[in-house]
């Protein structure tokens, strides 16, 4: 009888066991959809990402207001909003701290003089995620680093909402801005162009390469042979003539 027993609680535990991690939801990954959220942010509430529509989106999480790190990131976003606009791209930010938080951080940021620039108003959202709903969403919990704070993520979502490429940075490391510019437009250029592919460093205005394999395919392309060169028998670029 007392085995009985024993077997039934160790059944029900399994049983609950199996319930509660199949509610814990898989972080999304590239090619996933973006999951959706509503939040209350500095531009009042969002619904992320159908409110911004076919434009690409990039949000970005800031695991803390008024640090230092995430401070002069957001100064460098602001920045570098004309860019973003240029790129179709709309800019999602978010920390976790709450609303009245950011109000206030938001306004110092505003005023900040730095490396000789005007400053610049933060015309993107910042979300308030101090219930850490998106963080957990999104898979930006590392539980190793912290359990009440995220870490920096990067996602970019295209027109379809489809995140198409995911940065993770430590707390120690700002972001380089001009590399997430230049992934956007590498994204764009492949979601524009399905056949073409960048190699590693590339830049705007480099050639791209085609990852092309036989004849047939390459035909089917109808790009003239003086396009096109080869380093390799793998490695085909396309003249970048635009
Ligand atoms: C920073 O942005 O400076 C920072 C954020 C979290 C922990 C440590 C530093």
């Amino acid at each position: 009888m007392k085995n009985l027993k024993s077997t039934f609680v160790f059944t029900a535990m399994l049983f609950s066991i199996t319930i509660l991690s199949a509610q814990v939801e898989k972080a999304p990954e590239i090619g996933d959809p973006a999951p959706e959220f509503i939040a209350q942010s500095t531009n009042g509430e969002i619904n992320f990402p159908s409110d911004y529509g076919e434009h690409w989106k990039i949000l970005f999480s800031h695991p803390k207001d008024f640090t230092p790190v995430c401070a002069s990131e957001i100064y460098e976003l602001a920045q570098a909003q004309n860019d973003f606009d240029k790129l179709d791209t709309k800019i999602v930010v978010m920390s976790t701290d709450n609303l009245a938080q950011h109000e206030t951080w938001k306004a110092a940021l505003e005023e900040i003089n730095y490396k000789d620039r005007t400053p610049k108003k933060i015309l993107f959202p910042i979300v308030s995620d101090n219930n850490l709903k998106v963080s957990k969403l999104y898979g930006m919990i590392h539980s190793a680093e912290s359990l009440s704070h995220n870490i920096r993520g990067v996602y970019f979502i295209d027109p379809e909402n489809t995140i198409r490429a995911i940065f993770f940075y430590p707390n120690e490391v700002g972001r380089d801005i001009d590399e997430i510019q230049r992934t956007l437009v590498s994204l764009q250029n492949h979601y524009a162009n399905r056949n073409q592919v960048t190699p590693a460093n590339w830049q705007l205005g480099d050639d791209v390469l085609i990852p092309v394999i036989t004849k047939a395919e390459k035909d089917a392309l109808s790009l003239p042979d003086s396009d096109l060169y080869q380093v390799a028998w793998f490695m085909t670029f396309l003249k970048e003539t635009r």
